[in-house]
């Protein structure tokens, strides 16, 4: 007899991006003439950069060639990618890491959802609220116990330091959903509890490459105490436009232990290692030579260009939705815009009337946790031209 996890029944019925589709499906079906910009799920809409399509180009090429064919590769990633992302990533920032400390992977979701096998499903699991519903979703489907920190306008969306002892703790900054950023002192405070309670902390930078105010942080390991406490995952997605193309990487510093049930400390890097031998056979070559290509001059000055391009239209919605009267945060060294609803309306039904009225697709606050309920969220990740045609129809709606 076979049974069910049953923990799926404890999950929302359907993925909170899922949902969303399904309702402008529905609108789209009935509504099959009009044209709806899509500024909910934050995937990429311009082109990859000339020095990846290169690079991928000739890596197909290689493939063409038995010589230079590459069938199975290192299921940790390839050297090639990992030395330029130790070196550009971390060690000009004064972060010394060994090969053997980053994994490449399809994606920072992949990885942020795949971790928790190697961790006791008996781990009291924290939130911030709203969240990104991956973190959620996947210690539900475990069966561990989750706790939610609530991130206001009260607390600036930062979430205060739990007074109870939590095992695992996710830190996802710039945030996905609110666009808020941590200062160097803000995630000290974490790092600082981390070490104190035993705490493993899970950081999220998929958002960095987003930061232009050189006093925030790009990475957790800028924190003394960090690589004895944190993994931290990360995603050419939204960096380089690898939202179709798959990859990111996680970073596990051999310093980081965490406890056994007979009281001992192990080491997380090489558990994570055999359960990548066993489960991953490593990202396609073709999207690890793409990514080395992000690391070439070219290539940085190229995705920079776009990043900038995504800034500029974070900052035309947030200021016109200041304008008309909203109430934003985030959209500074941040995708994302968090937008208050008007009149304490919910955000299922503002997201409705938003698409219902100005054809305009958003993600519902409530969709990331309690917290997020009376807000929506609003992506940069569109067009200069759909962001402000967008800005255009909210505000002929009224
Ligand atoms: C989002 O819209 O929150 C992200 O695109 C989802 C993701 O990166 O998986």
């Amino acid at each position: 007899m076979a049974y069910i996890n049953d923990n799926f029944t404890k999950i929302q019925h359907r993925y909170l991006f899922a949902d969303v589709a399904k309702r402008v499906a529905a609108y789209k079906e009935q509504n099959p003439d009009v044209e709806i910009i899509r500024l909910g799920i934050g995937d990429v809409t311009q082109p990859l950069v000339p020095a990846v399509i290169e690079a991928m180009h000739r890596a197909v090429d290689d493939c063409a060639k038995a010589e230079t064919f590459h069938g199975y590769g290192p299921e940790q990633g390839y050297k090639f990618l990992i030395d330029k992302i130790i070196e550009h990533d971390y060690k000009l920032r004064g972060i010394n890491f060994d090969s053997d400390e980053v994994f490449i992977s399809d994606g920072a979701k992949s990885d942020l959802g795949n971790i928790g096998d190697i961790l006791s499903v008996n781990n009291l699991v924290g939130v911030t609220d709203p969240v990104y519903p991956v973190y959620v979703d996947t210690n539900t489907m475990a069966g561990r116990q989750i706790r939610y920190i609530p991130c206001n306008e009260q607390n600036g969306f930062m979430g205060d330091i739990p007074n109870e002892k939590l095992d695992v703790m996710y830190l996802c900054f710039p945030n996905n959903p609110t666009g808020a950023v941590i200062t160097r002192e803000g995630l000290q405070r974490w790092v600082d509890y981390a070490l104190s309670h035993n705490t493993l902390l899970m950081y999220d930078s998929a958002y960095e490459a987003y930061i232009t105010d050189p006093e925030i942080p790009h990475s957790i390991y800028e924190i003394p105490g960090a690589k004895e406490c944190a993994i931290e995952f990360r995603s050419f997605s939204k960096t380089a436009g690898f939202t179709g193309v798959r990859c990111g990487y996680t970073v596990i510093p051999k310093e980081l232990k965490i406890k056994s049930s007979d009281g001992s400390f192990a080491a997380l890097n090489p558990v994570w290692n055999r359960r990548q031998c066993t489960k991953f056979n490593g990202a396609s070559y073709i999207s690890q030579r793409g990514a080395e290509a992000v690391y070439s001059p070219e290539g940085q000055r190229q995705i920079k260009e776009v990043i900038k391009y995504y800034l500029d239209n974070a900052k035309i919605i947030r200021s016109s939705l200041q304008k008309f009267g909203f109430k934003t945060f985030g959209g500074e060294n941040a995708p994302y815009i968090w937008v208050k609803t008007p009149g304490n309306e919910d955000s299922w039904s503002f997201f409705d009337r938003l698409l219902h009225h100005a054809q305009v697709v958003t993600t519902p606050g409530a969709g990331f946790g309690t917290s997020g309920e009376g807000y929506i969220r609003i992506t940069a990740f569109g067009s200069h031209q759909n962001s402000e045609e967008a800005m255009r129809r909210i505000e002929k709606m009224g």
